[in-house]
């Protein structure tokens, strides 16, 4: 059994192959049935003939559906007016189903496809998304072995907050409730005293209402930790990895890139070095981007879109003012009014895909920060002990990957960047 691309050569021409698929596009007359077929690695044309196959099996052949699957054997021959260059006369065929009408036909709606998600996903876009996602994955934790980390599993439900009440899910737990995380960073804090470097992709769930293109209410998060670090060693870890992340899409993925549209070259650039801005330095500069801001206000999706398509690389903001961050970010020793942390965004429009930094180590300062914000010492003693035993100076940083994948796919809406999104009105398929 031949997989599809694998047919797709000169040197098959005239030979004998077996392959086996589902049916993209069918067109058939009396004599001739010509069957485009498709399986996980490509399409191309069987033909099936009144002539060369027995009149039930020719009969089946030409009947067949959108979405019908089979298997056949046929001689490959070459024909540059065929979908792939290449066709199969058919000699033999093994129909599994066929099947009644496939109910997505070309131009249906957005939120129909959204529906029928789970049919959909066979469609040549989303079969280009899923292969891309799958790079993307195993590119962040190829990048993060290579570098001698360790990957840990923390736990989805948990007691605690990382990034504040409003947007915790809570879920019943025995008569308890329990919430579900918004980020495994201080889980990741409590493995470094052991392994020094870790890192681990899981997923994260944020009661967000807001309905925005790059808002999901469970993304997948890659996050790392590491020891004796600070911010700027940080960054320039994070830099080689989005780097990696993007060489390694463009070097296994370019025919999904092309049936996605995407503009190759300009994905290219975006592996230059990337500036590192002060936040201070970028609300200036937004007043070139045709922004009122002024210090002190937060980077919303709008504002960030404004600034990004400017870049032709992801860029560092760095060292946002504290009241902006959650507790737990470093305070800058030189100016205590700003933290050592950064935001990483992407360019031609994306935004933010990355937030990390400096991570506060001592417990007097922690203590203080946590009191600042009304959390309560006793639900976050886990994390407090860690500054008590051998607490080490340490930064990390999460990034939500279907951002990521939103973003290399220069996609309209990170719903379309996930197989099965969740957002605040959909839970199905
Ligand atoms: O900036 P955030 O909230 O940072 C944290 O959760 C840190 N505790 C991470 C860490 O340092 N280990 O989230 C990190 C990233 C964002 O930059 C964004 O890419 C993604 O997670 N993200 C979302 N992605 C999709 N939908 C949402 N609702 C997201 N919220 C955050």
């Amino acid at each position: 059994m031949e997989k599809i691309s694998q047919v797709l050569h000169d040197n098959y021409i005239g030979k004998n192959v077996s392959i086996r698929g589902w049916v993209y596009r069918i067109r058939a007359s009396k004599k001739l049935a010509f069957i485009i077929v498709r399986d996980s690695s490509g399409i191309i044309q069987a033909v099936a003939s009144s002539e060369k196959l027995n009149e039930d099996l020719f009969r089946e052949l030409s009947s067949l559906k959108v979405e019908s699957s089979l298997s056949l054997e046929g001689v490959v021959r070459k024909d540059d007016r065929s979908v792939a260059g290449y066709e199969i006369d058919i000699t033999a065929a093994t129909v599994f189903q066929n099947n009644d009408k496939f109910p997505i036909s070309r131009d249906l709606g957005e939120e129909f496809l959204l529906d029928n998600r789970h049919l959909w996903l066979r469609s040549r876009e989303m079969t280009a998304v899923t292969k891309i996602r799958s790079t993307i994955f195993k590119a962040y934790s190829d990048f993060y072995y290579s570098r001698g980390f360790y990957q840990v599993q923390p736990p989805l439900m948990v007691s605690t907050a990382t990034e504040g009440g409003s947007t915790l899910f809570k879920v019943p737990f025995f008569g308890d409730e329990v919430n579900l995380t918004q980020s495994s960073q201080f889980y990741l804090e409590t493995f470094i005293f052991s392994l020094e470097n870790v890192f681990t992709i899981a997923p994260s769930f944020r009661a967000e209402k807001s309905r925005t293109w790059r808002h999901l209410t469970e993304y997948w998060h890659a996050e790392a930790e590491c020891a004796w670090i600070g911010n700027d060693e940080m960054m320039d870890i994070e830099e080689d990895m989005i780097r990696y992340i993007v060489n390694q899409v463009l070097e296994n993925n370019i025919p999904e890139l092309k049936e996605l549209g995407r503009d190759i070259d300009a994905l290219r650039k975006t592996t230059k070095p990337f500036p590192r801005i002060r936040y201070e330095k970028l609300i200036e500069m937004s007043r070139d981007f045709g922004l009122d801001l002024k210090y002190g206000d937060d980077l919303g999706a709008d504002e960030e879109r404004k600034i990004m398509v400017n870049f032709e690389t992801p860029i560092f903001v760095t060292h946002f003012p504290r009241e902006l961050k959650t507790f737990y970010h470093m305070p800058d020793p030189e100016n205590p009014d700003v933290i050592l942390c950064h935001d990483l965004l992407a360019p031609e429009g994306y935004g933010e895909i990355v937030g990390g930094g400096e991570r506060i180590w001592k417990l007097e300062t922690l203590e203080q920060r946590m009191k600042e914000y009304n959390l309560n010492p006793e639900e976050y003693y886990w994390y407090l002990d860690l500054r008590r035993y051998g607490s080490v100076p340490h930064s990390g940083f999460g990034m939500g990957l279907d951002r990521v994948a939103l973003w290399i796919m220069h996609l309209d809406t990170i719903t379309n960047a996930i197989p099965y999104p969740r957002t605040v009105r959909r839970t199905k398929p």
